[in-house]
């Protein structure tokens, strides 16, 4: 099995698409998000690129069923019932309900990877059972971070290295690294202990400090706290099987 990561949110060649899972990755703060609320009982997420799509695609369920969710420029958006911030997604709030989510990086890289045999999404909370998954899979793996509006992020590619850990500490020996993994790696070793540290160095993590939302760092920073993986198909996120 190779494990490769994209470090710069970018659409993959199809080439290298085809015969791999993908598990998407975007800490601060969507994948969070999703691997929350699904843990804590919503139904299902569909993420979309535009606040007008997000508007349009609620008119077509029936009222009551489906709630709006996301950021614009890290804000809450006006009319929507939620935001980005995965504290909000509590179950009295979210269970049994649809969320359309629109999020700035998040939402974006779903349909960047669209033709992957499989689409994962992870954060630190699920990181242990996505990797299993992936193993399970037998595929080869890319590692997708969402990135900061088509920049590198530091949070993302760490929890990719976190995968990368986990994935080597339940299969070593055959597993290939490419340099992106290895470094993604790497970069998690540093931070293993402290990955708030990580959140607070990357820019979007001083981002959110700077509005003054700053506990999701340390909210979106713990480890294996969901087991459950979701699975991104034809549009729409559930809870994997
Ligand atoms: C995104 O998808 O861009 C992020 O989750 C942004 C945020 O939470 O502020």
């Amino acid at each position: 099995m190779e494990i490769d990561i994209q470090l710069l949110p970018i659409p993959p060649s199809p080439a290298l698409l085809l015969n791999r899972s993908v598990v998407v990755l975007d800490v601060l703060r969507a994948t969070s998000v999703i691997v929350h609320a699904l843990s804590q009982g919503a139904k299902e997420f569909i993420p979309v690129p535009s606040v007008e799509e997000a508007f349009e695609k609620k008119k077509r369920y029936p009222p009551g069923t489906t709630l709006l969710g996301g950021e614009k420029d890290t804000q809450p958006i006006e009319g929507f019932d939620l935001g980005n911030s995965p504290r909000e997604y509590v179950a009295d709030r979210i269970k049994d309900k649809r969320i359309i989510l629109r999020t700035t990086n998040g939402t974006q890289a779903f349909h960047l990877i669209a033709l992957a045999k499989e689409v994962m999404v992870a954060s630190f909370f699920n990181v242990g059972a996505a990797a299993r998954r992936c193993v399970a899979s037998g595929l080869d793996l890319l590692a997708f971070p969402s990135g900061d509006e088509g920049r590198f992020s530091i949070e993302d590619t760490v929890c990719a290295g976190m995968i990368v850990d986990q994935i080597l500490k339940i299969q070593g020996k055959e597993i290939t690294l490419t340099d992106a993994s290895h470094a993604a790696h790497i970069l998690f070793k540093r931070f293993e202990n402290d990955l708030t540290e990580a959140f607070s160095l990357s820019h979007h993590g001083k981002r959110l400090i700077g509005l003054g939302r700053g506990d999701d760092l340390p909210f979106c920073a713990r480890t294996n706290i969901a087991s459950i993986v979701p699975v991104f198909k034809e549009g729409v996120i559930r809870s994997a099987d």
